[in-house]
This record gives structure tokens, sequence and C-alpha cells, in this order.
């Protein structure tokens, strides 16, 4: 954990951004993986973590807007639960780390509540995304759970966003301690990237490779020679020469910050020319959208860079054709990146995605794209410093969406279809770092993973 210092200054933060009531904030539970007994790895839910820091399941937290007190509600272990688990601190001793000097047993949390609703004080909640915390706050506040998400407080969501989208100095360090772990990650999978070798042997590798640093990976792996697919989760294929390999993975840290890398490589490890051709402009495509990464500036504008590098790319290899800002602003780009640029990380991946992205991405000055592609940019407001975001363009051969649009002859004047049909076995390119906003520009964290041909290269050449 942080000293205590931070979880009561992160709280009376809060505190301020609302205009009154209690503010509930449930922890995670223990979530069953196929018997109650048997359960997945514990995760805390994030905004627990980041206003109250205790990675205990069964916890619920609660900051108290006008009377300047918080809680932590949550039960002592029994001499049962002791004997499976060993020894065990009492919440009471828990709250202290979190600065908090008042703790009740979980069970009273509901008077609790009651009361404040009895005095018609307001309760403010986030959007739950598990069940478990659902009906949790559905049997608390006496609300309908396929209704709950309507009564979410949106101040109490905007505040959360506002707090946690500004990471200090101690988060990105946290933030760089999880790429570390990936640094180990990627420059193992790319040794092991040799035709002959399973994709599971190398998914598997980098998965322990997490563990082994602490922590499981923070989303699950994606790894394939079929890197069209965007998030291609099944690792079946064996390695082929000729094929490249998307891998995009992360880890995660004992306080909960993730790391999202993705490096694409030769199998084999020497790029064919017209890989190289592929990957250079995906390469361009990154460093022109971090190049662009400054405050003030919209995530949206970076976007753009990136896919008129891509667009401008291709046209130089004849893949597309005509003025390349009006093909991007047509979307005609989106065939080959049909995604956006990056988005938000912290301590979720797709950071506070739980609380709606468009509260996370979008604001009053900026609304999401309608077009396919951009529609797809899970970031698209101005830039602060302390906003740590991904960059992570892609190139991308999808046979389906080809053939579909070639039917339709969609954006003919932009697109030669003829050139186009030379790729479609091709497969996919991404290349995914982790951005912080700073003053005056952008740094990217985490020590430096293998990204240009001559690193990548260069890396595999010691094979593993
Ligand atoms: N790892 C999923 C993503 O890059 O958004
Ligand atoms: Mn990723
Ligand atoms: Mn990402």
């Amino acid at each position: 954990m942080f000293n205590p210092q931070i979880y009561t200054e992160r709280r009376n933060a809060l505190r301020k951004l609302i205009p009154s009531g209690i503010i509930l904030l449930p922890g995670n539970t223990e979530a069953a993986y196929n018997y109650p007994a048997n359960t997945y790895t514990f995760r805390q839910d994030s905004t627990f973590s980041y206003f109250f820091g205790l990675e205990n399941p069964d916890f619920a937290g609660v900051i108290d807007v006008d009377n300047d007190i918080d809680y932590i509600f949550g039960n002592d272990f029994e001499i049962d639960d002791i004997i499976w688990m060993g020894p065990q601190p009492k919440v009471f001793d828990l709250a202290l780390k979190a600065g908090v000097k008042n703790t009740a047993p979980l069970g009273e949390l509901n008077s609790f509540i009651g009361n404040a609703i009895q005095k018609q004080r307001p309760v403010h909640f986030a959007p739950a995304y598990r069940a478990e915390t659902t009906l949790q706050l559905s049997g608390l506040l006496g609300l309908n759970p396929l209704r709950i998400r309507d009564y979410a407080s949106m101040p109490l969501i905007e505040g959360i966003i506002k707090l946690r989208s500004i990471k200090s100095d101690l988060e990105t360090a946290e933030i760089e301690k999880a790429i570390e772990t990936a640094w180990h990650m990627f420059t193992t999978g790319m040794r092991m990237a040799h035709p002959g070798r399973k994709e599971q042997e190398i998914a598997g590798t980098m998965e322990g490779i997490s563990i082994a640093h602490g922590r499981p990976v923070s989303f699950p792996v994606i790894l394939s020679t079929n890197g069209q697919i965007l998030h291609n989760h099944h690792h079946d294929n064996i390695l082929q020469e000729g094929r490249m390999l998307v891998m995009d993975a992360g880890s995660e840290t004992h306080l909960n910050y993730a790391s999202d890398i993705t490096r694409t490589v030769p199998v084999g490890g020497k790029f064919t020319q017209k890989q190289r051709e592929i990957y250079e402009i995906v390469l361009n495509a990154n460093l022109n959208g971090i190049a662009a990464t400054k405050p003030g500036t919209f995530y949206r504008d970076c976007h753009m860079v990136a896919s008129e590098t891509i667009a401008g790319g291709l046209k130089d290899l004849g893949l597309m054709k005509g003025d390349v800002k009006e093909a991007v602003a047509a979307g005609a780009h989106a065939l080959f990146f049909p995604h956006g640029l990056g988005h938000m990380l912290g301590m979720d991946v797709h950071d506070m995605e739980g609380l709606g992205q468009i509260n996370v991405g979008y604001d009053h000055e900026i609304q999401p794209s309608q077009q396919f592609g951009t529609a797809y940019l899970r970031l698209g407001r101005r830039l602060q410093p302390g906003f740590v975001l991904t960059n992570e363009p892609g190139i991308y051969f999808i046979p389906e969406l080809i053939d579909m649009w070639k039917a339709e002859k969609k954006y003919a004047e932009f697109l030669d279809y003829d050139k186009i049909e030379q790729y479609r076995n091709f497969g996919g390119i991404r290349i995914e770092d982790d951005i912080l906003v700073t003053a005056d520009g952008n740094r990217v964290l985490g020590k430096p993973i293998p990204k240009t041909v001559a690193e990548v290269e260069a890396t595999m050449a010691d094979k593993l």
C-alpha cells in the first residue's frame, strides 16, 4: 500500500467534489471459478483500491461527505478461517493503513445505509460490473438490480474520473514497474518466436513471467499469428516462417497498476521486405502519434495523425490512393486500422471503463465519432498532464472485411483492391506503448521494449 496519508488525501479530494450525502464504495468479493470455494485470484475493485487501498474481499468503504468521517465495513476472521488462511490482521488495524479509524462488521452496513436513506441523505454509488456487487447494492438500497445502473451517481462518476485520470509520480512509478515486468515478458516471447513453437508455449511463458514477478497478467494474453483478429485469445497455432506474431499483454503490480504493451515480430526473427514495409508504417504511426501527444491536444487528433500516417504509408505502397487527408476524413483507412489509437491506462487496463467509456474518454467539448473505426476510439478528449494512455496503432488485413468492402466497391476512390488482394493472408501488426502526458509533452513509460526492426531482429537472434 501507499502510506495512509495518500488514501486520506484522495478521499478528502473526492469529498470536495460531491455536494452532500454519503459515498458508498463496495470492494469486491471472491469470484467463483467453477464452485464457490474454488475462486479466481482475488482482484480488488480498482476504485475501492484507489480510495482505501485494502486488498481484502468483502469490505466496503463509506465516505461521509457532510461529516468528514470515513468508515471501513468488514468482518474480522474467526478461528475457522485462520486454520485455513493463517493469522490475519484485524479490520481495525487494516483500516489504519488506509488512514481510516472507524470500522464495523459488514452486517452493520445495512442499518447504516438504511439510516442515511431514512434521513433522506443522498447515497452515491458507482455503476457495478459484477453481479455480486449489483445484488449487494440492490439489497442495501432497496433498488431493482436490473435498474440499478440508472441510479448510479453522476457526480460520483465524474469525481472518481477526475481524480483517477491524473496520475501522481507514485502512480506512474507503479505503472513503470508493471512495464518492467512486461519487458521480461516480451523479450522472452520474442526470443521464443521461432518456427515450430506453439503459440500456447509462448503465451503461457509470458503469463508465467507476470506471475513470477508477483501478480497475474492485467488481461488475458492476446497472442496469435492471426493478428488480424484483434483480440485473439486462441493460442492453438504452431508458428510458421512467413507469419507475423502479434503479442499484446501486460502485468499488474501489487497495488493494481497495469501495463498494456503490444509488439509484433516476424516468426523466425527476420522481417521479409513485405513485412518490414508494413511494420515501418505502423511504427511511424506509433511515433507520430506519440510526437503529437501533449497537453491541450485532443487525443482524437493524435488518432488522426496516426491514421494519416497509415494512409500515407499504404498509399506509397499502392494499397491506397487519392488524397490522404480526404481518405482518412472519409474513413477509408479503417479497412486496415479499424480501432482507436488508445485508451486511458491505470488501475484498469482500459482505465475506469466500468464507469462508462463516454465519461472517461469524452466530455462537453468532444463526443465519440459515429464513423466505423474512429467510433472505437476510447479516448478522444483534450489531454492533461498526468494522463497515462496507450498508443497502439495497427494495420490488419481482415479477409472478411476486405471481401465485404470490395463487393460494395466501398471507398473505391481511395482503395486499390487488386493490390490489397496481394496482402489478404498477411495477418496483422500492432505496436503499443504506454505514454505519460507531461507538462510540456509526453514520456514513453518504462524500460524500452525492443521496437525498431533492428532492435526486434537483434533480440530474436538470441533464441530461446
Ligand atoms: N489489451 C487490450 C488493448 O490493447 O486495448
Ligand atoms: Mn494491449
Ligand atoms: Mn491497449
